[in-house]
């Protein structure tokens, strides 16, 4: 009997409608495995922000340094600037644990049709592996001459040597255990001086050292329009954190919705816990109408058990999904059908025990 503890932050707006989904998944698919799941449910989140000043308490990080995983909903909600809530809760997780790779897959399901004209599954099938925890992100910089006609703000981007060649290192291993050993690299090298030909020049300096990954490069402009007009072409994509960010709600919205992608915040070396939530925020606009799509998250609870070695308990999961999403008798609003969250959830579930 394997036993894990894992921490549950659901957070905001349908963060927490989707979450019990996810649960629930993963006591279905655990029922038939030797695996037993303590959950310990913290509440951060914009209310807490309200009531406390802050969006975790101080000693946030320290109490779940313990956990084997970190599974989230969405944190951000209308009432609290966004930048506020998302660096007091979900980025520094990223930062303190090192999370230094956000794996992203994308992909078309039998049963969904996609907004792009004629493709079908197999069409897209996709990995975004989004660097983390540096590049654009950061609160360095500042406002000069405030309030003055001279006010200037500054936002700097800073990417290291050893944050840059590791995730390009974990891309190119992804791409290497794929059939089609494919690497995509996305930059802005014409626009932005420094961070972006640094970038390249690793990313070619790297490329060197695996002769089998067949690599490309693009603008970030010409890739979105790329990623539209053939994803097909794309296998492996790696980006800085902003790009990869960007790409990886692009992709899904190829896929019919947003709200089936999964997203893996992990540290590859397990010196910390990994983070696994769904790509998609707390959704103000459908919060508590029960409407909201729980895939993406269930997706990520499968993510979290191959993380945690139980690559079964990921395909039988990842099984039931296709599966409910073949047969399109269960489906939220975003993908056409009319079922509740729970409904929705419960289906998935109901095949993972029944089977
Ligand atoms: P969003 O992903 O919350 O919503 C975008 C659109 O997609 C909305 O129309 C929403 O209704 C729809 N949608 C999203 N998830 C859905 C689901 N599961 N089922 C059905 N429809 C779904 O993005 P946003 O509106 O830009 O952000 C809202 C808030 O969430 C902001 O505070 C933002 O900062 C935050 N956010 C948090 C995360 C995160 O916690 N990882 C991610 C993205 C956005
Ligand atoms: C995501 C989100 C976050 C990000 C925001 C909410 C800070 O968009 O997880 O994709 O940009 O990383
Ligand atoms: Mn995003």
């Amino acid at each position: 009997m394997s036993q894990f503890n894992i921490a549950v932050i659901p957070g905001d707006g349908i963060g927490t409608e989707v979450i019990p989904e996810g649960l629930k998944v993963l006591e279905a698919a655990a029922s038939k495995y030797q695996v037993k799941f303590n959950f310990t449910h913290f509440d951060w989140s914009c209310e807490t922000y309200h009531r406390t000043g802050r969006m975790m308490p101080e000693d946030g990080l320290e109490q779940l340094k313990k956990f084997d995983a970190i599974f989230l909903g969405a944190v951000g909600f209308p009432g609290v600037p966004d930048h506020i809530s998302l660096w007091g809760l979900l980025l520094p997780i990223r930062r303190a644990f090192n999370q230094y790779v956000n794996l992203r897959p994308v992909r078309l399901f039998e049963g969904i049709k996609s907004p792009l004209a004629d493709k079908k599954p197999g069409d897209i099938d996709f990995y975004v592996v989004r660097e983390n925890v540096e590049g654009e992100y950061s609160a360095i910089g500042g406002i000069q001459y405030e309030g003055t006609d001279d006010e200037v703000v500054s936002q700097q981007s800073i990417f290291t040597r050893k944050g840059t060649d590791r995730i390009l290192k974990y891309a190119f291993e992804l791409a290497q255990s794929r059939e089609k050993k494919h690497l995509s690299s996305a930059t802005k090298s014409n626009g932005l001086f420094h961070s972006m030909p640094y970038w390249d020049s690793r990313f070619a300096a790297m490329a060197k050292q695996y002769p089998d990954v067949k690599v490309d490069q693009f603008h970030i402009d010409i890739f979105a329009a790329n990623l539209v007009r053939m994803p097909e072409f794309y296998d492996v994509i790696v980006g800085s954190n902003l790009f990869g960010d960007i790409l990886s709600d692009l992709g899904p919205a190829c896929t019919g919705t947003i709200a089936i992608a999964p997203s893996a915040n992990i540290n590859p070396e397990k010196q910390f816990p990994s983070m696994f939530e769904p790509v998609h925020g707390s959704a103000p606009d459908i919060a508590g109408k029960n409407i909201a799509n729980p895939i993406g998250t269930i997706w990520a609870a499968a993510m979290m058990m191959q993380h945690l070695g139980h690559t079964e308990m990921h395909d039988t999961i990842m099984n039931a999904v296709e599966t409910v999403i073949k047969q399109r008798d269960h489906l939220t609003r975003d993908m056409g059908g009319n079922a509740s969250t729970q409904q929705l959830g419960q289906a998935i579930a109901d095949l993972i025990t029944a089977k």
